[in-house]
This record gives C-alpha cells, sequence and structure tokens, in this order.
C-alpha cells in the first residue's frame, strides 16, 4: 500500500494543503524527502501568492493532484546542505522559484533553458525521480536542488522580494528574449495584478513609457502614482481605447481570464509584439486581420530559467525594484484567494510563513 504524505521520507514538514476544488486551503502534516548530495534545505520565510496558485488549487486546467501545497515564489534560509553542495553555506539567504526541476540533458536543458525542458518539474504538483508528489512554499521547509536555488541579493528585501522569483521573471524574460530592452519605446501593460505591477517597474527600469491597460478604474491613481506608469488606460472605455489605437511598441498580457485579443493587436502600431502570460482555463480567440494586415505578432513566454532568475534578482537589487505587497498571516489565505479572483490585491499577497504558519 502507497504510504501516506507523512510517512513517505524521513524529514517532517508541515503546510496548508487544499484538498479538492472547492480550493479551501488547511493544515497539512506531510514529509519531505532526505537532503540527496545536491539538495539544499530552505526553512521558508515568506512566499507570495500567484494566480497560478489560485488556478491550480481549483483545478482550473484539469491536472491538479490532490492535496496540493501551493507556493512558487519563495525566500528563506538555508538549514542543511547536501554533501556537494558548494553553491550555498547554512544561514544563506534564498529563494526557489517556480522550477526546482528538469531532465539536463534535452535540447533546452543544455542551451540553459530548462525552464522549456519537456520534463521540468515544478514547485508543486509535479513528480519528483523517487514517484513521490512535490509541495509547495506555502510550508515550513523545503528540499529543492541547488542548481535551482537562487541566491538572493543582500539590499532585496526577503518578503517584497519574494514576488519576483516568479512574477518578476515571467516579464522580465520576455522583455529581453523579444527584444524590448532598449529604451525609449512604448509599452502596454495589460492586467495590472502580481505580474503587471512588475512588468510596469522593470519597463520603466529599461526606460520605456509605459501605459497600463486595465479594467479596474480604482487602479488609476496607484498606476500614476505609486508605480510610477505614465499613462493609464482604462480598457473597458471604447473612446480612450480608440485614441490609443496604434500607439504602442509592446504590450505585455498578464490578464488570468479569457479576454479579447482584438483590442490589444488593436493598440500596437505596424511590427509591433503582443506577449501573452495569462494562463486563461480557455483558448483565446485570434484575430488574424490585424495580426496580418499590421505584421505583429503574437507570442508566449514560461518564466525564466535560473540563470536568467539570478540576473534579474541582481537587476531588480541595482534598480531598487520590489513588489508591493500586501503581508497576510497563513490563516488569511483563504480570504486572500477569494479577494484575488476578484483583483482585489495591491499587488501581491504575501504570506508571513515562519511568522503565522499555525495548525
Ligand atoms: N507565463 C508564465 O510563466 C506565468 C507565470 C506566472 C503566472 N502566470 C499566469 O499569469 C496570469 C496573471 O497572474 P498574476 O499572478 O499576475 O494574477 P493577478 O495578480 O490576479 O493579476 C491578473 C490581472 O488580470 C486582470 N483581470 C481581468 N479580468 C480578470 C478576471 N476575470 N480574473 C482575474 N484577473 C482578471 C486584473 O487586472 P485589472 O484589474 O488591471 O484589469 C488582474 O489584476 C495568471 O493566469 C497566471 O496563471 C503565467
Ligand atoms: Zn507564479
Ligand atoms: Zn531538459
Amino acid at each position: 500500500m502507497a504510504k501516506s504524505p507523512q510517512e513517505e521520507h524521513p524529514q517532517k514538514a508541515f503546510g496548508w494543503a487544499a484538498r479538492d476544488p472547492s480550493g479551501i486551503l488547511s493544515p497539512f502534516h506531510f514529509s519531505r524527502r532526505e537532503n540527496s548530495p545536491d539538495d539544499v534545505t530552505v526553512r521558508v520565510l515568506f512566499c507570495g501568492v500567484c494566480h497560478t496558485d489560485l488556478h491550480s488549487i481549483k483545478n482550473d486546467w484539469g491536472f491538479t493532484r490532490y492535496p496540493i501545497i501551493p507556493g512558487h515564489e519563495f525566500t528563506g534560509i538555508v538549514t542543511k546542505l547536501g554533501k556537494n553542495v558548494k553553491k550555498f553555506k547554512l544561514g544563506d539567504k534564498v529563494g526557489v522559484g517556480v522550477m526546482v526541476g528538469s531532465c539536463r540533458s534535452c535540447e533546452s536543458c543544455k542551451q540553459g533553458l530548462e525552464n522549456y525542458c519537456p520534463k521540468m518539474m515544478f514547485a508543486y504538483n509535479s513528480i519528483y525521480h523517487d514517484g513521490t508528489k512535490n509541495y509547495g512554499g506555502y510550508s515550513n521547509m523545503v528540499v529543492v536542488d541547488q542548481h535551482f536555488v537562487l541566491r538572493f541579493p543582500d539590499n532585496l528585501p526577503l518578503a517584497a522580494g519574494a514576488p519576483l522569483l516568479c512574477a518578476g521573471i515571467t516579464v522580465y524574460s520576455p522583455m529581453k528574449y523579444y527584444g524590448m530592452t532598449q529604451a525609449g519605446k512604448h509599452l502596454g501593460v495589460s492586467g495590472l495584478g502580481g505580474l503587471g505591477h512588475v512588468a510596469v517597474k522593470i519597463g520603466k527600469a529599461f526606460g520605456h513609457k509605459v501605459t497600463i491597460i486595465s479594467a479596474s478604474p480604482n487602479k488609476k491613481d496607484d498606476a500614476i502614482k505609486r508605480l510610477g506608469a505614465d499613462a493609464f488606460l482604462l480598457s473597458t472605455d471604447p473612446t480612450k481605447m480608440k485614441a490609443a489605437l496604434g500607439t504602442m511598441d509592446y504590450i505585455i498580457d498578464t490578464v488570468a481570464a479569457v479576454h479579447p485579443l482584438g483590442p490589444l493587436l488593436g493598440l500596437l502600431k505596424v511590427n509591433g509584439k503582443l506577449i501573452t502570460l495569462g494562463l486563461p482555463e480557455k483558448p483565446l480567440e485570434l484575430p488574424i486581420f490585424p495580426l496580418v494586415l499590421g505584421r505583429k505578432l503574437v507570442g508566449g513566454s514560461n518564466i525564466g530559467s535560473t540563470k536568467e532568475t539570478q540576473e534579474m534578482l541582481e537587476f531588480c537589487a541595482k534598480h531598487n525594484i520590489t513588489a508591493d505587497i500586501e503581508m497576510i498571516r497563513m490563516d488569511y489565505i483563504n480570504t486572500a484567494m477569494e479577494r484575488l479572483a476578484k483583483s482585489d490585491v495591491r499587488y501581491r499577497f504575501v504570506i508571513d510563513v515562519a511568522g503565522s504558519l499555525s495548525e
């Protein structure tokens, strides 16, 4: 008979898990594997709440393995080292993002793009090499292969910096890959949530004019005053949308739900690029005329490699970029998820895991 999650491994662990598609999270005892020679044990301090966590606990995509402990942007302290680990020492400040494993031998892995490895292992809801399921960062400790552990720059705060490990790299990587790093362009950021607000900050750091495209009029003041965007475009206002036709070089689209791409394509100049990062549960329609007639491009992007994530952390440290966070206790998580579903967060919940994980 299969062992219970509590008995599978020697290291006792504790977190909050969802048991079914209601997505309600509650205390959960389980276990973590013993450190293999390349493993690092991290005591989790802070963990961001990504919309992917919400999609996952609700089984939006149909492949959630319950029970599930979400959490894939967390920071903490190294507490134990496998014997081959040279990269870290006890007490180091580190971060872990979406990826905790890959095959290390496929074409993508060889190019240092583990994030496109067909066997990429996610921080939660994946199966480890030994056949057991892995659990995420809404928990007291994790055991991760050193290759996927990031060094956290000294001047990045561990709480407000945690969301960079998913939200940050997810918007940074396409800006680099799709050639958006040369200053002086007009960048639209669609959807002002966790990913979106970091995209605004990184876009400004690359020297662009940044316009936020949002369906929430009450975010306008923040957009300009707090986040430093140059303009705010209400996507539900047809007059304003018409006035902005053909004005943007790039759009980073982070909307988490099914939405029309036509209006966004309309905002782009000829040769403009629309990069879609959101993962709604149903396909989006792609209007072909604006694409063809304007030689426009629609692309996707999945987080970033370990190397690029480290680079992004240094970039954010240099430019003083962190997430705007609302710190919560673990027992607030179910309310936080309800608010996240309504786009009611400014702009990332971060769980004070070490300070509030309780039974
Ligand atoms: N590609 C990747 O590697 C990757 C990585 C991480 C996350 N993701 C995906 O990216 C999406 C955004 O993640 P996030 O954490 O930034 O989410 P978030 O904080 O919830 O932000 C998403 C924003 O989308 C807009 N929105 C419009 N209609 C919505 C609706 N019906 N439901 C929810 N949001 C709606 C809202 O902005 P306004 O209020 O401004 O309209 C909202 O703030 C998710 O689908 C997530 O799974 C992808
Ligand atoms: Zn995420
Ligand atoms: Zn691979």
